[in-house]
């Protein structure tokens, strides 16, 4: 059967690799994780390509990496938290695909992310404080979504099962 495909967004932290892995098994097809795809064919870890080469460029690279991703057909998607603030991004992802956001408070991003140090842009001194700054400019881009998900205090599994219930009911 070809569907449209699953297109995963949301903030960093919010649980769109492990929701994305639990997807791509219930429905037995790939999971594309577009910053895995970038690190693999940049031959550098996301936090190398900030640091060496700017944000501006690192934005360039995910755009084409979605453009590209964006042809396949019957993957799940996921993609980096600030794909969704380009419109060229989600034309090309929404033209196969249903986008689904998934959602979290500040405060349980900020205690998902807060075991590792490879999210350039949530180092520094009051990570709590850039989260908020960065969720207040992102929530309009995030609620264009299709489908929009609670993610506190639900499993990843909990949460896909959840997704394609959701999506069955916008086929109808
Ligand atoms: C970013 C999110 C990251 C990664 C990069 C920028 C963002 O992806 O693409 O660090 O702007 O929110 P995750 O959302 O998978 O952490």
């Amino acid at each position: 059967m070809i569907m449209k495909n699953i297109v995963l967004t949301g903030f960093m932290g919010a649980g769109k690799t492990a929701v994305g892995k639990e997807l791509a098994r219930l429905l037995d097809v790939p999971l594309i994780d577009i910053d895995s795809d970038i690190e693999k064919s940049e031959r550098m870890t996301i936090n190398d390509i900030f640091k060496q080469r700017g944000e501006t460029k690192f934005r360039d690279i995910e755009t084409a990496m979605i453009k590209k991703i964006s042809q396949r057909e019957n993957i799940v998607i996921s993609t980096g938290g600030g794909a969704v603030m380009k419109d060229e991004n989600m034309e090309a992802l929404r033209r196969n695909g249903i986008v689904i956001c998934l959602m979290a408070s500040p405060e349980a991003i900020l205690h998902r992310v807060s075991h590792n140090s490879e999210r350039p842009l949530l180092q520094g001194e009051n990570p709590l404080r850039k989260i908020e700054d960065l969720l207040h400019v992102r929530q309009p881009f995030y609620d264009k979504a299709d489908i929009i998900i609670d993610t506190e205090n639900r499993t990843p599994l909990q949460i896909a099962e959840e997704i394609i219930e959701r999506i069955r009911n916008l086929k109808r």
